[in-house]
């Protein structure tokens, strides 16, 4: 890690515009009025993005053409009987499924959660939207995360109760997939989160991963399980740790890992952008820091999916609603392109 990590910085240090970690180039796709909150992010498989917000109105919005000079945002719904929007995950190609609860401040409602499917492969400007479930049984639902080998379910983070919810989409049957001590709140956490951010992915073996973050921890834990199921395979050892950031940040939120396998954290109430490669456990500052608003409220981050722009991170910001920089200075959610 450390080389990688060094050769990111011999780069900037000497690139021009190289000062220190905040010379990444950074372009501000959307920025919204203040207060609002941008929650989670998702790459279509043309490219254009989709995000949720939590606030001011439970709302998915797209970005067509992020990369071109001049990215158009739309409103695609306001969801109703919820005040917020949360984790999204796609399930196939144009198939989407969004989560969203009613909170206060920012804990969930138990038992306010609701799950939808958004389906554009009717048409991406009006997709069929249709409501799965509501989900009583849920505390904190949060992140969600598709199944490998499984169009039919997602996989959904309850961050208070501590564990891994696996809806099916047709039956509408939720089960507990994944519970384990890893995902609770810890006992210092100020406010009841644990697990927050959730990603399956499958690795070159074709064993499936679920990683996940664990916010008061600052710590993204992996665990084998079941492509199809979800479930945790028999016989299997504790979670490993894949990173943990160095001391000092309060919180992590989502993630994204990059082709290579280095983990992109969104360190929230920092607002700053931390990073670990492959080999590495330690997240460090990369982009943004405590004073800046440049990342202000850094909620989750998504890279891009067409060619050209796996280097592309794209990331959604809530503001720095709950620790202000500097002790007052919020502004509105945006969504932000970060070359990396
Ligand atoms: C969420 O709160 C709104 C009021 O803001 C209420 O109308 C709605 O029924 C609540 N939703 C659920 C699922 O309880
Ligand atoms: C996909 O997940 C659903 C819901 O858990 C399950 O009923 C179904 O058997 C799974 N499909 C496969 C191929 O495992
Ligand atoms: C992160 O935020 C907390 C709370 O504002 C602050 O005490 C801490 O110093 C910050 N850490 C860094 C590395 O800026
Ligand atoms: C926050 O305060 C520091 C130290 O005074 C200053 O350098 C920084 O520019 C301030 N941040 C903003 C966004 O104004």
């Amino acid at each position: 890690m450390l080389s990688l990590h060094r050769f990111l910085f011999t780069f900037l240090a000497i690139s021009p515009l190289a000062a220190c970690h905040r010379s990444f180039e950074t372009t501000v796709l959307h920025q919204f009025t203040s207060p609002s909150w941008a929650e989670n992010l998702a790459v279509c498989d043309n490219g254009d993005i989709l995000f949720t917000m939590i606030s001011p109105s439970a709302s998915l919005y797209r970005i067509a053409n992020p990369q071109s000079s001049n990215p158009t945002t739309t409103l695609v719904h306001t969801f109703p009987d919820v005040e917020s929007l949360l984790g999204i995950a796609e399930l196939k190609p144009n198939f989407f499924v969004v989560v969203g609860t009613n909170a206060s401040g920012v804990v969930a409602i138990p038992g306010t959660g609701i799950l939808w499917s958004v389906d554009f492969s009717v048409s991406s400007s009006s997709p069929l939207i249709t409501e799965i479930t509501a989900l009583p049984q849920v505390s904190y639902p949060n992140g969600m995360t598709a199944l490998p080998e499984n169009d039919s379910a997602v996989l959904l983070a309850d961050s208070t109760l501590g564990c891994v919810w696996r809806i099916d989409i047709h039956t509408k049957a939720v089960d507990i997939a994944v519970q384990l001590p890893q995902m609770e709140p810890p006992s210092t956490a100020s406010t009841p989160i644990g697990i927050n951010g959730v990603h399956a992915t499958q690795d070159p073996f074709g064993s499936t991963v679920l990683y996940w973050s664990n916010s008061f921890e600052t710590t993204i834990y992996s665990i084998n399980i079941d492509g199809c199921t979800g479930a945790m395979l028999s016989g299997q050892q504790e979670p490993r740790i894949r990173a943990r950031a160095e001391d000092g940040y309060l919180f992590i939120d989502d993630f994204a890992i990059d082709s290579k396998g280095g983990i992109w954290a969104a360190a929230n109430f920092n607002n700053t952008v931390l990073y670990a490669s492959v080999k590495s456990h330690i997240l460090r500052p990369v982009v943004g820091s405590e004073n800046s608003l440049l990342m202000a409220g850094y909620t989750s981050c998504c890279f891009g999916r067409r060619s050209g722009t796996d280097n592309v991170l794209y990331v959604t910001n809530s503001g720095a609603e709950v620790y202000p920089v500097n002790g007052t200075l919020t502004m509105g959610a945006n969504v932000v392109a970060i070359n990396v």
